[in-house]
């Protein structure tokens, strides 16, 4: 398939294009777009088609459901059955913005959006060319992330060229995400509600709004065969570079002393480390995730790419429990290890 790659600047928008666009979705075809969060791969909600063709693009399995993408929070009504009180405060407070609401579905949503359960996962980005688009095409956009299912996200354009050339209509060369890391998702289909992934908004964010919020305890275990999470996603293994990825977690000090360790057991190997701010490492290739844990969410993604283009064979990533956002990191260091994990 020849996937056309179109410039937009987001301080300049070329609204002909955007029409263009907005109509490759309203038509059944698949676009590539920009969130704050990460890259998009959308398609129309309400075609099922379409949505069937994003899982073969992505290779993704058919029972991980996608989230709906929305310009505004009444046009959510269409897509759930109700939508209840304390979901529209989570909507007021945070929206448009890194968070996704599960509700009990419509009609109008597919099974192949669902995966076959009985909620949706709805969410109203803040990124002005994904809003632009959700209005250019006139319809919801279903859109996972926008890499290869198992890859870490998106969060440049480049990314979403080298996952998807080939593979969709078009993608749109357009900002790096200045999140970095997907959207908190939240199920509020039941009595509590229940953050099943953490994200660009925290824990403490929500619990300021919502206080009975509790937190998914498949978000850092890992899965058993016989279980079912509620996020299906959560099984999968997920945000994996070719690299090896070992997690040592503890206080920096001890980290630090572990990981060189690590590194001159590891002399026949090309050795990355992903670090927690400034650090030394002589025989490795350092990438500095940033200087706290919401810095490192954002860079997180993008640094464990660019150690697959610097062909490291392995990465130690260091891990210190510090702030509201050292949840979000986990999750997603946790996963790209594969639970490999070295407690100091
Ligand atoms: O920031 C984001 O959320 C990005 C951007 C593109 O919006 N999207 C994203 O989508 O991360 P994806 O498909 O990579 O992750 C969606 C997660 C999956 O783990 C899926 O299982 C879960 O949301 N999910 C979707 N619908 C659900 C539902 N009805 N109930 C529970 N989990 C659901
Ligand atoms: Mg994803």
């Amino acid at each position: 398939m020849n996937t056309q790659i179109i410039k937009i600047d987001k301080n300049n928008i070329n609204h002909n294009e955007m029409t263009k666009l907005g109509k490759i979705i309203a038509d059944g075809g698949l676009v590539a777009f920009p969130t704050e969060t990460v890259y998009g791969l959308g398609a129309n909600a309400f075609n099922d088609n379409a949505c069937k063709n994003i899982y073969l693009a992505k290779g993704r399995p058919s029972d991980n459901p996608l989230i709906v993408h929305f310009a505004d929070v009444e046009s959510i009504n269409d897509a759930v059955s109700e939508m209840n009180r304390d979901a529209k405060k989570l909507f007021d407070s945070f929206s448009p913005g890194p968070l996704t609401v599960i509700l009990k579905k419509s009609e109008k949503i597919s099974n192949t959006v669902t995966a076959g359960l009985d909620t949706v996962a709805v969410r109203i980005p803040s990124d002005i060319i994904a809003r632009e688009l959700i209005r250019a095409s006139g319809v919801p956009i279903a859109a996972p992330s926008a890499n290869l299912s198992g890859k870490p996200s998106p969060t440049t354009s480049r990314h979403v060229i080298a996952d998807m050339c080939g593979r969709i209509d078009a993608i749109i060369d357009a900002q790096d995400c200045s999140v970095g890391v997907e959207s908190t998702i939240i199920d509020m289909s039941g009595e509590t509600p229940v953050i099943l992934r953490p994200g660009g908004i925290t824990y403490t964010q929500i619990k300021k709004i919502l206080p009975d919020v509790i937190i998914d305890k498949h978000i850092l275990n890992s899965i058993e065969n016989n279980e079912h999470p509620k996020c299906p996603g959560m099984k999968y293994k997920h945000y994996a570079p070719d690299a090896d990825v070992t997690v040592v977690e503890g206080e920096k000090d001890k980290v630090r002393k572990t990981i060189e360790k690590l590194l001159l057991q590891n002399t026949d190997k090309k050795c990355g480390v992903l670090t927690l701010g400034q650090a030394s490492y002589k025989t490795a290739t350092v990438i500095n995730a940033g200087n706290n844990n919401k810095e490192y969410a954002k860079n997180l993604f993008r640094s464990l790419r660019e150690f697959d283009e610097n062909n490291v064979d392995i990465v130690f990533a260091e891990f210190i429990i510090e702030d509201e956002y050292s949840l979000t990191v986990k999750n997603r260091l946790y996963k790209s290890a594969g639970n490999k994990i070295i407690y100091v």
